[in-house]
Formats: C-alpha cells, structure tokens, sequence
C-alpha cells in the first residue's frame, strides 16, 4: 500500500480507491523540499505524475514556488497562497523553511494525544506513513502523518510539531493539512445559522482565495469543518471529488484558493485568527487530523465514504454499531415548566406507544424556571421533583423506558452557586465586561480544576440516578474569550486548550460510563462535527424540527455525517420554530431518516395522531438497522427542486424515502430511479416483484398524495 520508490524520490500511498503521490526534490540551493504532486484515482506508475512538481513562469514577478504543489507550506517564500505553518522566532520572523529529513512506515494508524480521531480496529486495517521536515534555523520540525486505509476511499493527514531549537518559538500557524490539485475545482461547503444548519453551497474560487472558518469556540452553526472540492462538472453521481472533514469542534479554517497558474489548493487546520501557541525548546504541538475521502463517482460516493468512516472509525463504544433507542424529549412539550406528575403523564403515553427512552431536557436543576440562572449547580430540583431523579427515573424506568437527561456542563450562570463562588473559572478578558448570551457565561474547560468539577459533578447525577442517555449542550458561543490561567503572552492559547479541556473531560465521563448513550448538542446543530462524534455517537441535528426544513438540514448534513449521527424528531404544529403545518405522517418520514425520537406532549394527541405514532414507531423498530446502519444515497435535492427523495440499503432491504413539498398540476417527476441496489430480487410495497436492475433502470413512480406536504416511504424487502 505504501511504496517508496527511491529512484524517482516518490511515496505512493495507493489503494483501490487512490493514490496520493509525495515527491522529495530539491530546489535551487539543493535543499530537499516535499511536494504533492497527484491525488486522486489509482495510479499504476507514479512516476508517471512527476511533470506536476515542475515549476512554472519565468518573470521576475512569477515566483516559481508558487507553481508547486508543496505538502506543507509555510509562509515567507515566495509560496504566496494560503500556508499551513508559520513560527515566529525570537525575533518575530514569520519567515518559516521545512525541508525534508527522513521518513518511516508502520502499519496500523495511530491515535492522536488528547484529540480524537479515526482509528483501525486491526493493524492491518491501513499504513501510515511519516514523513520528517525540519527548519535548519529555528530547529521547528514537522512530522507529518498519512494513514491510508486499505478497504476504504479514506486517507488521514496530521501534523506533529517539534521546536528542536534552543530558542522559544510562537506558532501562528499550525495547520493540519494541504493538498494542491491540478486544475479548477469547485469548492463545496455546509453553511447556515441556528435553526437553518448546513445547506449546501457550491461556488468556484474563480481565482480567489475562499475561507470557511469559525472562531466561536465551537465548530458553529454557521459553517461546518467541512468542504468538498468538486470537479465543475461533478454531480451526485458522477465526477471527481475530494471530500475533507476536520476531527475537531472549536475555531478552525478551511480555504480553498485557486490561483493564476491553475491549481486549486485546501487547506485544514486551526483558525490562525484565534490561535498562538508558545513551543519552548523540546514541545511538541499536535494538531488535529483531517479525513479525506475521494471519489470518482460524484458526491453520493464521497458522502458514502465519509459516512462508513465516521460510523464504524470514528465513533466508539456501546452504541456504536447498537440500534439506537426511539426517545421522547419532554423539551417542546414542556419548556422549564414541569413537575414529576407531568412527566409520567408523557412518559406513561410513550410506554403506550412503543417508546423505549424518556429524556428529561433542561429546567430539573438549581432553581432554573428559565434560561437565566443555575447553569454549574447540577443538584436537582426538589421543588419539581420531590423524589428526584432518582424516583423520577426508577418511575421511567418501570414503564419499561430508559431515562435520559440533558446537561449544559460547560456553561456558568451569573446566578448561581458556582458562579458566586468561583467568579474567575469563566472565561473573559482580563477586566473587560463579561458579556453574557442566553445569560450565561462559559467556563474556562482548559484550566483542570475547572474540568476536574465538571467531571464530578456530572459523574455524581450519572452515578446516583438510574440514567442511560445523556443529551450534552452547548448553548453560546465565546466573547472576550481569555483565560485567568495563561500569563506571559499565552492568552491566543485559550480557544485550543479550552478544546483539549473539553475533550479530557469527555473522554473521562463517556469511559466511566460506558453503556450511558450520549448526544450531543449546541442550539440544535452548533458543534456537528466529526470530533465530538468520536465521545458521542449522535448529535442533535438542528433546533428546527419542522418536516420541511428538515428536509434541506438532513440533506446537507448527510453530505458528510452519516444518519446514524443525526437525532431527527416529530414535533407539534404549528411547528414551533416555523408556524408551518404538516401532518403527522409527513414529520414522521421525514425523521425517519436519522435517530427517530418525538418532541411533544404525547398525552394531548388525538386518537388519530396516536394511532400514526403507534404505527410509525413499529415501522422505525422494523426498518432502522436499515437506516442507521445501511448506504445512504441521495437521490433529489431539497436544494433544487420541490421533490426531495433518499435511499438506505442493505443486505435485507432498500427504503426509498420522498417527499413532495408542494402540490403542483403536473410538471412534478413520476418516478425516481434507485441507486446501486444490492442484487437480488425484491418484493415492493404492493407486492409485486422486481429485480435490482430494474429498479435501477425503470425505476418507482411516486403515487403522492393530492395536498402539500406529501411523503412516502417505501420498503423493497429482499427475497432472493
Ligand atoms: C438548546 C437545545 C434544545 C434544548 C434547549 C434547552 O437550545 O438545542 O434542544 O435542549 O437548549 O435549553
């Protein structure tokens, strides 16, 4: 998998998918710089791509270093697009020089010091490939790590920093990863806000240099650590396209530039703009992992990568490969005004309907009757629930339901016990105001008595109630985000250690309880990311739960997340975020497509609405190893036209899933191909039989109902 062809000065990482090509050439002092000459599908000779590392231009102005497609670029030779690595010295030179020392090879993939990332279950799942640069002057090394993964269209990059020298450094820059293409490529991204997470945006850079990025302590709603670069002519189906996903949840930066001499390059890493990291002599600085899926047939196919990646090597434990549990979330129904009769009253009408988890959302704690006090005071609620969560859940639980809580543990209200007795574990800026959202402030996670609190606190409530499901939120981003713990110029450390904080105390809690299934949440879909996917399994997709705009939501999420990751939910109507009406059978196919759960008073249904929760929780029991676990594949976007349609596939079934949004005299398509159906003969919804190839080629007609809002879905069982 891993060739070095020592003649040529080529590593040619290469599997059935493709082949990344790493070039060591000197320039014209003779110092040995890395190229990345060819990614993309498998190459038989390497050697075959080594006109790519010639430079171009021949002005004076023409730098040829801005021709070359180098692996790690720096800033401050003549490379003039965006750069992966700057150290300042002594002196505050940004100028940085990484030129090649040695290389090694092991099989297997490693883990990453206090980051997550993608793992292998068995060494020889994948090869990895290091390879040494090093800055004669500053002693700054670079050690960059590619895994290659045998069975998948999936290679890793990240990058472990080293000051060799005898002299401090400051990292401005500690980028994860860069691949430079040859030619244009559109650039693909995930954009959105609260209650309108991830659409799908597709522009060219048409020669300029386009950022995604967040410095809001979390990955964000508004972009995701996410992007594609498609070839122009790339559809769902067909083309070239190289997906990369960033293992991280905080500040980062995406850019896409193309520039005069027709490459496009990306880059992935920390966001410069809220990052510096002091590296005395001997550190080291690990920056976060990149994922890449590539693939030659359109985006379904580098979606289809990133999500087998992310389900199986990325997320962990218990519930990775478990059925995931139908969940009732008191939330909606409710807000901060219930008491222990209410919630059974629901609860009690969830065990009537199949239901098999109860989730208690925010309001149980401190004396919070609303979002403006008791975050850091998880002590329960005696008021509203006289025999605490320990009665509460002992009561759930002989209904035949799981219970579940929500927690904010990261979160400081101003009123509150924590609060007036550590005023300094918040986040702020030496003595500028603290600015409050949702009144509350963040706690500052990189210090370790801070993490230390948060563990115990949380852990006591796991510890002493019968709790199975954990729902963590997020719900502000960072203002005047320093912290009293860094002296000495160190404050542009505090975004990153915050994250480093965050993820020790993850992984201590979701190890200490292990069968505990956790979720995790900010505002809806503000930390989607494929870090915090590592800790926790699922995510909540978005606070907008109306069938309609979900439809956009999940799709775009579905670009990089598989469904397994996205909590998708019935709630009331009017819809609460939106006004809009849909009927029951609508919002139940369309959450059908992630981690079913309701987000009602199931007490107060009609007899009709119950009837359909009753039929549509046996249907999801029926079909979610399917829908969880199987090939998703787009197949209509919401983003362009009025009909939305998807597909899941396994060995025992294919489910096409569609939805009308508005009913329209004719014009609407009658019929949706499937997608890659595995071979056999199916049974479809009205019995008939049908081959794959035929519902491949002939396709389905959609009989919508007569009304907006329509749905289906449909079930081809597999007979033979
Ligand atoms: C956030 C979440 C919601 C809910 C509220 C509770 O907004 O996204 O689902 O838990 O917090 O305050």
């Amino acid at each position: 998998m891993i060739h070095v062809d020592s003649e040529h000065h080529l590593f040619h990482l290469r599997n059935g998918f493709l082949s990344l090509v790493l070039r060591v050439q000197a320039d014209g002092d003779g110092e040995r710089e890395l190229l990345m000459p060819y990614l993309g599908q498998p190459l038989g000779d390497p050697a075959s791509c080594l006109y790519l590392c010639q430079p171009r231009g021949g002005a004076s102005f023409d730098s040829p270093r801005q021709t070359l497609p180098y692996a790690c670029p720096t800033d401050g030779r003549g490379d003039y697009r965006p750069a992966l690595v700057c150290a300042l010295d002594g002196q505050n030179q940004r100028c940085t020089e990484l030129f090649y020392t040695g290389y090694r090879i092991e099989t297997g993939k490693p883990g990453l010091a206090g980051l997550p990332a993608a793992y292998v279950e068995e060494p020889g799942e994948a090869d990895t490939l290091y390879i040494t640069l090093r800055d004669p002057l500053t002693g700054l090394e670079a050690e960059l790590c590619y895994t290659m993964y045998v069975n998948r269209p999936i290679f890793t990059e990240s990058i472990l920093y080293k000051n060799t020298g005898s002299a401090p450094l400051t990292l401005q820059n500690a980028g994860s990863a860069c691949v430079t293409l040859p030619g244009r490529y559109d650039f693909i991204h995930l954009h959105g806000a609260w209650a309108k997470e991830r659409a799908i945006e597709r522009v060219s850079p048409a020669r300029l240099t386009r950022e995604i990025s967040s410095c809001r302590g979390a990955s964000g709603h508004e972009h995701n650590p996410f992007a594609v670069l498609a070839a122009p002519d790339a559809t769902e189906f067909t083309g070239e396209c190289l997906g990369a996903a960033l293992v991280y949840s905080g500040d980062f930066s995406i850019k896409a530039d193309e520039n005069a001499y027709g490459s496009t390059r990306l880059t992935v890493g920390l966001n410069e703009r809220s990052f510096s990291w002091r590296l005395n002599p001997g550190e080291t600085f690990q920056a976060p992992e990149v994922l890449f899926s590539f693939s030659a047939q359109g985006l379904n196919g580098m979606s289809q990568g990133l999500h087998s990646l992310i389900r199986q090597r990325v997320c962990r434990g218990y519930w990775r490969d478990r059925e995931r549990p139908i969940l009732i979330n008191n939330w909606e129904a409710t807000y901060f005004n219930f008491d222990h009769d209410k919630i059974m009253k629901i609860a009690r009408a969830a065990a009537d309907a199949g239901i098999e988890l109860f989730v208690l959302d925010d309001g149980w704690f401190g004396k919070r009757n609303n979002d403006d006090c008791s975050l850091g005071d998880w002590v329960v609620n005696r008021e509203k629930l006289p025999r605490g969560l320990e009665g509460l859940g002992k009561d759930i639980n002989a209904l035949g339901l799981k219970f579940g809580l929500w927690f904010e543990p990261e979160m400081v209200s101003p009123d509150s016990d924590l609060y007036r007795a550590h005023p300094d574990w918040c986040l702020h800026a030496g003595n500028r105001r603290r600015t409050t959202a949702r009144q509350q402030l963040i706690l500052d996670m990189g210090r370790t008595e801070v993490q230390d609190y948060v563990i115990e606190a949380v852990s006591k409530v796991l510890r002493e109630a019968p709790i199975g499901y954990v729902k963590w939120d997020m719900n502000r981003n960072f203002l005047e985000a320093g912290s009293e713990d860094l002296t000495d110029g160190r404050q542009g450390e505090t975004a990153h250690r915050y994250m480093l904080g965050l993820y020790r105390v993850l992984e201590t809690v979701t190890q200490a309880f292990p069968e505990v299934l956790f979720e995790s949440c900010s505002g809806g879909g503000g930390r989607f990311d494929a870090g915090m996917l590592h800790y926790m399994p699922q995510t909540w997709t978005s606070d907008d739960t109306d069938a309609v705009a979900r439809l956009s939501i999940q799709y775009g999420t579905s670009l990089c997340y598989p469904t397994s990751a996205m909590g998708a939910h019935v709630s009331a109507v009017p819809n609460h975020q939106i006004g809009r009406v849909t009927d029951m059978r609508m919002r139940g196919d369309v959450a059908l497509g992630g981690n079913f759960g309701y987000e009602l008073d199931l007490s107060a249904q009609t007899p009709e609405d119950m009837e359909e929760i009753q039929r549509q929780v046996k249907q999801v029991k029926s079909i979610r190893e399917t829908t969880q676990q199987g090939v998703f594949t787009r197949l209509l976007s919401p983003f362009q036209g009025n009909v939305t349609a998807w597909q899941f596939a396994d060995d025992q079934r294919v489910i096409l899933c569609a939805y009308r949004v508005l009913n329209m005299p004719n014009g609407e398509p009658l019929r949706v191909r499937l997608h890659d159906v595995p071979s056999g003969t199916y049974c479809t919804p009205d019995g008939q039989s049908m081959s794959s190839a035929d519902l491949e080629r002939a396709g389905v007609p959609l009989p919508f109902a007569h009304r907006d809002f329509a749905s289906l879905v449909m079930v081809f069982e597999r007979i033979s």
